[in-house]
């Protein structure tokens, strides 16, 4: 079994436990996930160095903040663990915003290297979109799960 098929099983088991907040769920007792959090926090920076770039024309910023959103680091293994578990029977749909938040700073990346303002700031809508309905989604079931008070 290779490393991703056996995290998929254990997600799967996990799942399965009953852990997942949409099957009602157990709460986490443990702390809630410190490095996904300060991921949270840098993309919310970025997103304000999008904003000023966006201010001054300065293309290049907005393209350098939407690739670090773009390639923005996963938390390690033992958080992610958690968090699918978290998710549980709705990880593919906490995966699927994941994955369209990327794709979306991707093509924000792309569209400022063109230049075109108007174009810039509807690829920027549609990053913050992506962020808006994971959200919507899934963080105060998180924080619930987490008992994470931070705001
Ligand atoms: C796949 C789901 C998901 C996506 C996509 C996502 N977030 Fe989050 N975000 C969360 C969750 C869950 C929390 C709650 C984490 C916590 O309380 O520690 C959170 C918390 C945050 C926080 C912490 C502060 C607060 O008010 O909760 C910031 C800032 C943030 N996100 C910014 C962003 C930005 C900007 C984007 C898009 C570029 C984004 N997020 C995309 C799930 C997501």
């Amino acid at each position: 079994m290779n490393i991703s098929n056996r995290i998929g099983a254990w997600v799967a088991i996990l799942a399965l436990a009953g852990a997942g907040a949409a099957g009602g769920a157990l709460a986490d007792e443990g702390a809630a996930p410190h490095e996904f959090h300060e991921i949270m926090e840098d993309l919310g920076d970025q997103m304000v160095g999008i904003t000023e770039g966006i201010t001054h024309e300065d293309w290049i910023r907005v393209a350098e903040h939407a690739e670090a959103i773009a390639n923005h680091p996963r938390p390690p293994m033992s958080e992610r663990v958690r968090i699918m578990a978290f998710a549980g029977t709705e990880v593919a749909q906490f995966k699927k915003y994941d994955k369209e938040v990327h794709e979306a700073a991707s093509s924000l990346a792309d569209t400022a290297a063109g230049g075109d303002g108007s174009a810039v700031i509807s690829a920027f809508g549609r990053l913050q979109n992506g962020c808006l309905d994971c959200h919507a989604a899934f963080r105060s079931a998180y924080r619930e799960h987490f008992h994470s008070a931070k705001d």
